[in-house]
Formats: structure tokens, sequence, C-alpha cells
């Protein structure tokens, strides 16, 4: 095959049509000639208006809703204001209990990437259905003339039922768009919603319908794809997998889930593939590209959109009437609930995450208030009883959920341990739905090189299987397993799981040759060929958002690796894990054979299906994947523009095992980079303060005096800092505290930096530090904003007392932490404040916002 860019304009400029194609059919509209009132509407600067007659209308399968009809009107009319206020607010599991629920009469719960049962996140499946009914039998509660309402549980299974031990666990959606199948992808929503039902809940926050158009985007993995058409047919597939065809007996019921189609609108198109970042695409850049999922999960009959935590044009979409209630529910007749992202509400312009009218208000139904929902649940009652929220607008809200609850039989259901599947935990993992997941892994593979027809290997070899992702699940899976991030898991917390390494070696061993583990690649005897796995770790929203696509920029020990086997004449198998594309030229150049694998899932087994023959030499599966990302050229080149430089690999790009597979070597050449890496992370390293931060003294009074050099005595003598080595010469300091009052040292800038984000992102507050002195008193570590207007403070001598003496080690406290004592997030200029009045000898080195995942998991002193 070759690389033929103008191959892939055409293919991109036809599927791009294609999707516009039916979307006028629909709507009967004309993207080039009816619609001159949006481009002098963006020319004018009224950028976020919406023009509604633009957008498609779409043909739903009809929902016959006569057995429900009276039934909701007489409900609704029932109700009290409290309760409707309830219905429309959504809290999570480990900030709400059953005995809240009863009492506020709460419409949904979720739990979030890291909450599970009791705060456990790993709690075993029993204790989530045992859950899920103490939550219902709450709902279901009478008592004092209130009305049984069944409450309804969301859960992101992302990959399958991914928060759960134990079960399937599906490519995430990069590696399902390279698989072309959506037939596979129906498939694979009925066997989530499956395992779902299980552990009883009957929602889940999925498919994410981003069509991305940057990588830098750390949810890129959560994209089908780059192209709407892609996203387009996956869609109504994967909602009619989740939730069953609209019409038959089990829509929504039985082995069925409801799905969420998100995140509406925009997501995959923000500036720079900032998560949470405004979309600047025009109107019909919009419709075209972002839009395209919807069509078709709403005409599947999908029961609910998540509003996106994204700006468009500057407006967060969470707040945008124009586009949830105009397009969405006018245009779209979507007649579902519009659920909010996780306290996204609090952003909307003049919000907070405990009042927000201005979202109900633009057509939010359902607010995602984790840990906020009892302040909001005061606030919205509040509005609703001033009128600020119109009294029809609520009721509009609760119609929409309680319909949604009526038409998937909540009512009639009985408690979730008593449904069909439920309890059923051996379904977890089932081996016919791991093979289904073996094969869409298989199926996702792409081929990108495969120099003198290097594979298929015969499995009759001596087999080196070398790199930090052979042996390791959480690493195949990425974010989104178990926990958010999908770190800090091990192999054994996947029983229903294989290995790549584990697959291998069985393919070997039943093909009569020998496979070896050696992560670090070193060997005994010199082996027939290397498979080397490596690539991206896990990671989830933000923590994923990168600035460039060169794969580790500073850490090439990978790079290394493939060099060091190659350069001893072993051919190189890479495989490649990651969750987008990224700048690998010179790990391909390294390579003989280099494998795109994405995040394969569970089945580790599918990479030996496809990397090896069967014993006899014949084919046992060739590769079927083609790339539904095009592959960047250059380390910059990152984002999805057809007019731009060609890709290195197209769109449609993959190589089978007859292919002529050699590839010509690639520039190294890293082009400069600009960093534009904001300053707000390093606030000290290699002996200086970071780029527009300060070292400082403050005395008992607050009153500052800059350590120049970022050395010198303070604060009466009081405080002293020498320069001490850690890693390099000079490139720590040695503080000194004498005893005489109060006294901090202190990073600070004359320009705030809004940390929310990081604060939410679950980023930590991170230094080295060495006690050379042990504390003689109370020791606070604060945040703070501009002039002591706020700050929050955390107690850490007690850490620093059981810390050995002279030995540096890692301290590390969540944002969060800083925040609940009274930092806001929202203007920190003072990001390290190191207080006490007592004596205190400390070395302190590299001080930073940072994951530390072990650390960022550890309660608030
Ligand atoms: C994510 C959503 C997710 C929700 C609940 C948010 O932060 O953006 O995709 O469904 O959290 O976990
Ligand atoms: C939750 C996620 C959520 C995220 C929002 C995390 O603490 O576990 O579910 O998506 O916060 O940033």
């Amino acid at each position: 095959m070759t690389i033929d860019s103008g191959l892939n304009k055409m293919r991109r400029g036809a599927a791009a049509m294609a999707v516009t194609a039916t979307l006028c059919t629909l709507a009967a509209c004309d993207r080039q000639h009816s619609i001159p009132a949006v481009a002098s509407a963006e020319t004018t600067g009224a950028a976020s208006a919406i023009h509604p007659e633009i957008w498609p209308a779409i043909a739903h399968v009809p929902i016959d809703d006569s057995p429900i009809a009276a039934r909701l009107d007489q409900l609704l009319g029932s109700l009290s204001v409290e309760e409707k206020v309830g219905q429309v607010i959504q809290a999570d599991i480990v900030s709400v209990t059953p005995e809240d629920v009863r009492k506020y009469r709460l419409g949904s719960i979720l739990n979030g990437g890291n909450s599970g049962p009791h705060g456990d996140d790993f709690a075993p499946a029993p204790q989530w259905l045992a859950l899920a009914d103490e939550f219902y039998l709450a709902s279901m509660d009478t008592t004092g003339g209130k009305h049984a309402i069944p409450i309804i549980w969301g859960v992101d299974a992302i990959h399958g039922n991914s928060n759960i031990i134990g079960a399937t666990l599906f490519p995430h959606n990069v590696g399902l768009g390279a698989a072309r199948d959506p037939q596979l992808i129906r498939r694979i929503g009925e066997i989530t919603a499956r395992e779902v039902r299980v552990t009883g809940q009957e929602w889940t926050f999925a498919p994410t319908l981003a069509v991305v158009q940057d990588v830098r985007w750390g949810r890129s993995y959560e994209s089908y794809s780059e192209n709407p058409q892609i996203v387009h047919e996956y869609a109504g597939e994967m909602v009619k997998g989740l939730q069953g065809e609209v019409g038959s007996p089990d829509f929504l019921r039985g082995a069925h889930v409801m799905t969420t189609a998100k995140h509406f609108i925009g997501d995959g198109g923000t500036f720079e593939g900032r998560d949470q970042g405004d979309n600047r695409a025009s109107e019909t850049a919009l419709r075209d590209i972002h839009a395209a999922g919807y069509t078709a999960a709403i005409a599947a009959g999908a029961q609910s959109v998540m509003a996106s935590f994204s700006e468009w044009q500057g407006r967060k979409v969470t707040g945008h009437k124009g586009l949830l209630t105009d397009v969405l529910k006018n245009r779209f007749a979507f007649d579902g609930l519009v659920v909010g992202d996780w306290n996204a509400h609090g952003q909307v312009e003049g919000c907070s995450t405990t009042s927000c009218a201005a979202a109900l208000n633009a057509g939010l139904d359902m607010y995602m208030a984790p840990d906020s929902w009892k302040g909001l649940y005061a606030n919205t009652l509040a509005q609703v009883r001033s009128g600020e929220i119109p009294m029809a607008r609520l009721d509009d809200a609760v119609r929409r959920i309680l319909r949604v609850k009526l038409r998937a039989g909540l009512f009639e259901a009985g408690k979730p341990s008593s449904r069909q599947l439920a309890g059923q935990f051996d379904l977890l993992g089932a081996p016919e739905h791991r093979a289904v997941a073996r094969q869409a892994a298989r199926e996702s593979l792409v081929l990108l090189k495969n120099a003198g027809h290097l594979l298929p290997l015969k499995p009759a070899l001596s087999v080196l299987v070398a790199g930090d992702g052979a042996d390791n699940i959480a690493k195949q899976n990425g974010g989104w397993t178990l926990t958010w991030q999908g770190t800090g898991t091990v192999n054994a917390q996947f029983p229903h799981a294989e290995s790549i390494f584990s697959g291998i070696s069985a393919a070997v061993k039943a093909g009569g040759g020998k496979a070896a583990l050696s992560p670090n690649g070193s060997y005994a005897s010199k082996p027939d060929v290397a498979i080397v796995v490596f690539g991206e770790d896990p990671y989830a929203e933000f923590q994923g958002d990168v600035q460039t696509l060169e794969y580790r920029p500073t850490d090439k020990r990978d790079l290394q690796l493939l060099r060091r086997l190659r350069g001893a004449q072993i051919p190189v198998v890479a495989v490649f894990l990651s969750g987008r594309p990224l700048w690998v030229n010179a790990e391909l150049n390294a390579s003989d054979a280099f494998v795109a694998a994405w995040l394969p899932g569970s089945e580790g087994g599918a990479i030996a299906d496809v990397l090896f023959a069967k014993p006899d030499g014949g084919v046992n599966f060739d590769f079927k994947g083609k790339l539904s990302f095009s592959w960047p050229r250059t380390p910059d080149q990152v984002t999805a523009n057809p007019g731009a430089q060609p890709p290195l690999f197209a769109l449609d790009y993959g190589l089978t095992y007859s292919d002529a597979g050699e590839l010509a070597a690639l520039s190294e050449v890293v082009p400069k980079r600009n960093d534009t890496s904001t300053a707000t992370g390093t606030y000290f390293s290699a002996g200086r303060p970071g780029a527009g931060w300060k070292l400082f003294a403050s005395d008992a009074n607050g009153k500052r005096q800059e350590l120049a050099g970022s050395l010198g005595s303070a604060a009466g003598n009081n405080l002293n800092v020498t320069a001490i080595d850690r890693a390099a010469q000079e490139d720590a300091r040695l503080a000194t505290w004498s005893g005489a009052g109060s006294t901090a040292l202190v990073i600070a800038s004359a320009a705030p930096v809004d940390l929310q984000r990081e604060a939410n992102g679950e980023l930590a507050l991170v230094f080295d530090y060495r006690v050379d002195a042990a504390p003689s008193a109370a020791v606070e570590l604060g945040m703070e904003c501009n002039d002591g207007r706020c700050r929050g403070a955390i107690p850490i001598d007690p850490q620093l007392r059981s810390a050995p003496r002279g030995e540096w080690r890692q301290f590390a406290a969540p944002l969060r932490c800083f925040e609940k004592g009274g930092a806001d997030m929202r203007s920190i200029a003072v990001p390290f404040a190191l207080s006490t009045a007592g004596t205190l000898k400390l070395g302190i080195a590299n001080v930073r916002l940072d994951t530390g995942r072990k650390d960022v998991q550890a309660s608030c002193p």
C-alpha cells in the first residue's frame, strides 16, 4: 500500500460530504447557499448565536408512549415542588446516602471514576448490587405521603462495565474506530449492557461521540474517529446495542440499559485540544463535524444526552440555550433528558456548583452535582419559588426524567437485585463476552510497517517479549478502568483478563516455541525475534492533555530498547499502546514491524492471534484494522486538517500480511518548539523559582522579603536559606527556622493563576524534602490568593516528624485539600507557603503540580 495523501483528502472529503448529504436530505438544507444569516452573524460578532433552521431535522424511530402518557401526566401533576427539584439532581454515591435519597427524593445517583460503594473503588460486584437495592428502596419509600419514583443509577461503562473488577474490557473507542465494523459495535453495546445489569445499574454515560480534531486532547481515545462519517455509523449501532431497538419489548429493559450520547456538543474540537476548552468552530462546522454522532444516536432512540463541559465560541455549552434547547430539543426533537457533566454547571457564566438557574433555564434537565447536590437542592428550590426558574421549565425537565423512567419500566421493575441478569456474577467476563472483546481487539490492530514480511511470525521460535507494556494489564486498558485515570492497579485486580505476554506465551508454546518475558530486554541466549510492547501510560480527562505529539519527548528508554535489540541483529516487532496516534518516527525506524495496538482492553491474547501464524504456517488472523485517525508526519501535526501537509499515514491506512511493508527511513528531526507550557505547574526547580514565580520569606505580620538568588536570611534572621545539592549542584535549598516567631517560606507571583481545572483534575502540590532537624512546633503548608484574601492550609509537621533524618522523600497533597481549607483555586498567587513558629531544618526541591497517583489518592492531612 502506498501512503497517498491525495487519496486521503478525497476520502475525507467524500466522508464529510456523505454526512452533510445525509443531514441535508433530512433537513432539506443547503450547506453552501441557504444560510447567509450565519455568515453575517459570524462576521458581525454575534458569534455564538444559533440558527436552528440550518441544522438537520432527525427522522426518529417513533416511540409509542400511549401506555404511559396518562400516568406521566398524573404523576407529574401530583408531585410537590420539593419532589420535582429532587428529581433534577444527581449525586455521587460517595457523597450521598440512601437516607439522603429518602429525605431529598433525588432523581438519580452516579458513581464517578473514583467512586465505589462505601468509598471503595474496588468493591466486589455483589456490593454494587446491594447498594443499588438500598438506593432503590429509599427512592420508593412513601412515608409521609411522598411519591415512589424509582431512582436511576448512571455509570461510566466506557469500555465494558469498566468500573467493576472482573468485567469484560473492550478496546477503547479509538481502537474500535479502526475495526470499521458497526455490527461489532452493536454486539459490544449489548454485552456491556448485560454486564451493567449484573451489578444493578440501569444507565451508562456512553457512548462518547466526540469527533476529535486535535489529538493533543487527552480524551482522544474515547473518540471513534476524526471522521464524522465513522462516528455517525457507529453511534446508532452502539445505542441500539445498549438500549435495544425502539419498539422491541425489551427496549431499555431486561438486558439493556439507557445510553448517554456525550458530550454535546463540540468536545472534540476545543482550541489546542484542551480538555473542557473552547470550540471555536463555525456553526456549520459544529453541525457537519461535531453533530454527526448525535443525529444517528437520537434517531436510534438515545434517551439521554450529556451537555459538554466545553465552550462553543467562548460560552459554556451547559448554559447554552441555543444549543441545548433550540437545536437539541426543538430542531432534533430530542425528548429524552439532558444531563450535565461533573459539576459543569458551576462553570457556567454567573454560576457556582451549588447555584445555577441558568443551566436549567438553558435546557439542562438534570444537574450532575456529585458532592454539591445539597446546596444545589436548596438554591434550586429557592430559585423555583422566586420564579427565577419558571415552573414550566422545571415541569418540562421533570417530565423528561419521568418519561424516561416510565419508558424503561422502572416503576414495575422491582428492586435491582430482582431484575433480569442481576446477581449473575459469572456473566462478568464470561467466556462468550471475552471472545467478542478479543475479536474487537484483534480487528482494531493496525499494521504500520512490516519490513521483509516479518509478520506473521512462526510460533516455533524463541521469542523475547520486552517493554513495560508486555505484562501490564492496566497499561493495555488505559483510563476509565477500575479507577478514573486507570492508574493504581495491578494485574491481580483483573481476574478475567490476559496480558499481552501471556497471550504470546500461550500461542508460542502451542506452536512448539518458547517465549520469555523481559521488560528491560535483557536475555541469556539470543532470541529469534523480539516483541517490544511499549507506549503511553494510562490517563483520562485533563491529565492526558499534551502539547506535542512526540512520543515521550524527555524519556527515550523505549527507543533505546528497540535500538539495542535491533543492534544485536534481532528482528524487532513493536507493539505500540496508545490512546491516539503519536509521532514515533524514530521508533518506526528502529523496528522491523510496527503495530498500532491502541488500548486493546482485557484480551491481550488478541495481539498474539494476529502476530503469529498457525503452527502449520497457515494464516491465523490477518490484520484488518484501518486508521480512523491520521498519523502525524511531524510532532506538531496535531490537527485533523485535510488541507495541511499530508499525514505520514492517512486515514484508512493499514497493511495486511501480503502488502509490501517496507518503510523508507523517516525524519527524526524534532522541530524546535515554542514552549507554550504555562508556568503554572513548576514553582521551584533546578535551584530557582519557575518562570513568573519568586521566592520570599514572610514574617509574622505577613511582610514579605524576596530572597534574591533564592538565598539569604530574612524575617529578622529567623529564616535562613542556603543552597544544597539534590540531583544536581545547588538544585535544592536548605531552609532553617530558628524559632523566633511565625515565619513562612513563600513562593508567590504578582499574577495569580487559575488552578481550578488542576484541582478538579486531581493534581497535587508535590515537592521533594529532606528533614535535617525535626520541627519543634506545628508546621503548615498553605496556598493563598492575592493579598491574603483567601487561604487554605494543611498541617504537615506529623509527616516531617516521622520522616527519617537526612533522607530525601516526596511530599504530595491534593489541591483539593487546600481548596477544602478555603483557598480559592480560581486565583492562586501563593501556591506554596511553608510556615512554622518553631525550629526546623528542611531541604526543599522540585516544588510543582503533579499527579503522583498513590500520593494523590491519600486523604487530606
Ligand atoms: C466526564 C464524563 C463522565 C462524568 C462522570 C466527567 O468528568 O467528563 O464523561 O461521564 O465525569 O464520571
Ligand atoms: C471523578 C470523575 C470525574 C472527574 C471530573 C473525578 O474525581 O471520579 O468521574 O469525571 O472527577 O473532573
